[in-house]
């Protein structure tokens, strides 16, 4: 039987993470995990003795302190209002993509008004969580998801039973097996790994040792698929589409050449809530 109140397991777990110097609101965030309480429960019964193994939650604490993300250990996710499962198989959904989904579902209302059954792509889709929210988001859609990685395609076909959602995953090197299938999309939507080379120096060894390469990189200078999708998207649009895109905070003006050079000529860039471009939505060129 545990004797450890929850005070004095979060005041042990809070020193470990400051003598490490990591974020100490850790210790807090696991125990909710462990518990299943929510704050005010947690706040109600810091004096009452733990319910579970003592040992399990120090060791999921050495895992973090050891580099591991906190979502590979918690193994779940909130995504714009769904859970998802998580772990090494896929990236971590990361907030800024959240704005991503919610543009595409603003812009596909307004620009699909007359088009109730929207065909979607989603190109290098992790966990699935862009689309299986679209899924869920826009009624009647028809949604297909890639990745060229399987064992993250497996980890998306759970979140697509966890969801009740109805996407189609398949296994595609990029546009390729859509192309192959000769396939029409009204939207693709694409989070690529954008990440150049030379980035690796100012990136955290917590997102360089435990997320897959596959998902982080985009070549040396981290555009590769966003050319290569410039170039193939459309063999795979219907004549009236739509694109969205996930950046890095300083890719927009290269991307722009990419557009240009592609002739895509009617787009719009948007900031995140840190004021860093990163989004990229692209009409087809006779709005
Ligand atoms: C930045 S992650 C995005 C994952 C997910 N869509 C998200 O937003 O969290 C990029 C994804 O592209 C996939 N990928 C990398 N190269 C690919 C390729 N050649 N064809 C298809 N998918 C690829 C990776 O496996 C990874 O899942």
């Amino acid at each position: 039987m545990n004797k450890i109140t929850f005070q004095e397991l979060i005041k042990q777990a809070t020193n470990k993470l400051e003598v490490a110097n990591e974020n100490a609101n850790i210790a807090r965030t696991l125990l909710l995990y462990f518990t299943k309480l929510n704050q005010n429960e947690l706040y109600q019964n810091l004096d009452k003795n733990i319910d579970f193994s003592d040992k399990e939650y120090f060791n999921a604490l050495d895992r973090f302190l050891k580099g591991e993300p906190i979502q590979y250990i918690i193994g779940e996710v909130y995504f714009y209002g769904y859970d998802f499962k998580i772990d090494s198989r896929a990236l971590i959904p990361r907030y800024e993509t959240e704005l991503l989904v919610e543009k595409i579902i603003n812009h596909s209302d307004e620009y699909f008004v007359d088009n109730q059954n929207l065909k979607i792509v989603d190109i290098g889709t992790g966990s699935g969580i862009i689309a299986i929210a679209l899924n869920k988001e826009i009624t009647n859609s028809s949604i297909w998801a890639s990745d060229i990685d399987d064992d993250a395609l497996a980890l998306a076909n759970e979140n697509n039973k966890i969801n009740d959602a109805n996407v189609t995953f398949l296994h595609s090197d990029m546009l390729n097996y859509f192309v192959e299938n000769k396939m029409k999309f009204d939207i693709l939507v694409s989070n690529p790994p954008y990440i150049s080379r030379d980035e690796t120096k100012i990136m955290s060894n917590r997102v360089l040792d435990h997320e897959p390469d596959v998902a982080l990189f985009g070549g040396e200078t981290g555009l590769v698929y966003y050319e290569n999708i410039f170039k193939n998207a459309r063999k795979i649009l219907n004549p009236k589409f739509m694109m969205g895109f996930e950046m890095g905070a300083f890719q927009k003006d290269a991307i722009e050449a990419l557009l240009i050079k592609y002739n895509f000529n009617n787009y719009q860039f948007s900031k995140d809530y840190a004021d860093k471009w990163r989004n990229l939505i692209v009409f087809n060129n006779l709005k």
